[in-house]
């Protein structure tokens, strides 16, 4: 499982150590980026580094699936016509125009359950939400930034990235130009509702 050689080209998981710092947890940890992650709307004009990419790639794959079936696709838009057109799919946000700009789709065939097909659907659109925000943390903690679009009309979307598949959300990444911090969130009181 862990490749510590590197020699393999691939990205594995270091083990984990079961022993670690409380200051550490916060510098360095995934809870960090959780916690200064923001959504970012104006990028730099500068080329995002493939190794970034595929770790993204990589951390979008590990999200957990219904079934492990992987219901979903991740395409990868580089042409910058599309990437206009994605633009005028997505109400006109202008910085749908960004240096990396990620289409998840659902795929719903990919999920090999006796399920009714309304939960394979829904399966589908948890396993592309899922790894969407895997790929947008791991974006923040390589020091991108990154904008979740929802607000997309399917068919344009399709009709841009020509696909069948129906596609969940857009994520526009690139190295922001200004770092933001983050947005207060409500209470954890408001938050959660225990049920004793
Ligand atoms: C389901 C969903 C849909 C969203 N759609 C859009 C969108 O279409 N355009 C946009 O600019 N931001 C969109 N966002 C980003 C939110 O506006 C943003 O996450 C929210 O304001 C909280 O700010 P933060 O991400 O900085 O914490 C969306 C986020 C989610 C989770």
């Amino acid at each position: 499982m862990y490749d510590e050689s590197g020699s393999t080209g691939k990205v594995f998981p270091k083990p984990e150590i079961s022993e670690v710092n409380f200051e550490d947890i916060l510098q360095t940890n995934i809870y960090n980026v959780m916690l200064n992650r923001r959504s970012q709307r104006k990028f730099e004009e500068k080329q995002v580094e493939d190794w970034k990419m595929d770790i993204i790639f990589a951390a979008a794959d590990t999200a957990p699936t219904a079934g492990g079936f992987q219901g979903f696709e991740i395409f990868y838009v580089k042409n910058r016509n599309t990437k206009e057109k994605l633009v005028e799919a997505s109400n006109n946000q202008p910085y749908v125009n960004s240096p990396i700009v990620l289409v998840f789709c659902m795929n719903p065939e990919r999920v090999k359950m006796k399920f009714p097909v309304e939960i394979i659907k829904k399966f589908s659109l948890q396993d592309a939400t899922l790894a969407a925000s895997y790929a947008q943390l791991a974006a923040h903690s390589l020091g991108l930034s990154s904008v979740w679009i929802g607000m997309i009309d399917e068919t344009k979307v399709r009709e841009a990235i020509k696909t069948d598949l129906v596609p969940s959300s857009i994520l526009c990444i690139g190295y922001p130009r200004k770092i933001l911090h983050p947005k207060p969130k409500r209470s954890l009181t408001d938050l959660i509702k225990t049920i004793e």
